[in-house]
């Protein structure tokens, strides 16, 4: 399973890369914003630091959303670094493009996946991750994690190249039901990843073995 950190802010990139444990990065346009980042270069640039900070993938967010306008934006952010993924929305033009992008080549994401049939047309246009986004439909009361489920179990059907990238994580058990459900990719917040360390147990034990160390250094 691989660990993605969702978040452009580079001081939890490099937090999350030195644990030794971080496969790549997602980013959205809110992401972005979040972040300060404004204009064109800028965001360029900063996805090439991303790249540079970790070896692994990284998504960047196309904002087009008709078909030429997409290839045209996916191709100049394809360019920044090999690592790039681009993320393309689910949309009929989206499909379209993930359609291209994968002929040519390009690694893609589709994002804002909230049901199986959307997933199984992303899987259908060669997307190499489709992200379903469970914290959101927790939101409006359905259940999120069902759709991991039924998602590896459609791809497993089939035998779909696509990866699951279980997206809109907000807490440490998402992580790990999707881990038990058979996600590929967890993208988490920072703060998700860092609690799955918690267990007072661990702290106590931790605590009797030093006090006892003292007993015979
Ligand atoms: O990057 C997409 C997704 O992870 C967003 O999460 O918390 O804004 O629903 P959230």
């Amino acid at each position: 399973m691989k660990f993605f950190i969702d978040t452009a802010n580079l001081d939890e990139i490099k937090e999350a890369a030195a644990l030794g444990i971080l496969d790549g990065v997602t980013t959205n346009p809110s992401l972005m914003a979040k972040v300060g980042i404004k204009g064109k270069d800028a965001v360029k640039q900063h996805y090439k630091t991303i790249c540079e900070l970790v070896n692994g993938d990284i998504s960047a967010e196309i904002i087009s959303t008709t078909y030429e306008e997409m290839i045209k934006e996916g191709k100049e952010l394809a360019a920044i670094h090999p690592n790039i993924v681009v993320k393309v929305p689910m949309i009929k033009d989206g499909i379209k493009a993930i359609r291209y992008f994968t002929d040519n080549g390009i690694k893609t994401n589709c994002t804002l996946v909230f049901s199986p049939g959307q997933a199984l047309l992303a899987a259908k246009a060669g997307a190499t991750y489709v992200s379903p986004f469970i914290g959101r439909l927790d939101d409006v009361s359905t259940d999120g994690l069902n759709l991991i489920s039924d998602i590896v179990q459609i791809y497993d059907n089939y035998l779909f190249d696509t990866q699951v990238l279980a997206a809109s994580i907000r807490h440490p058990m998402h992580i790990i039901e999707c881990a038990k459900r058979g996600a590929d990719v967890i993208t988490a917040p920072l703060s998700a990843i860092m609690a799955l360390f918690n267990h007072p147990l661990t702290d106590k034990g931790l605590d009797i073995f030093l006090k006892d160390a003292e007993k015979w250094k």
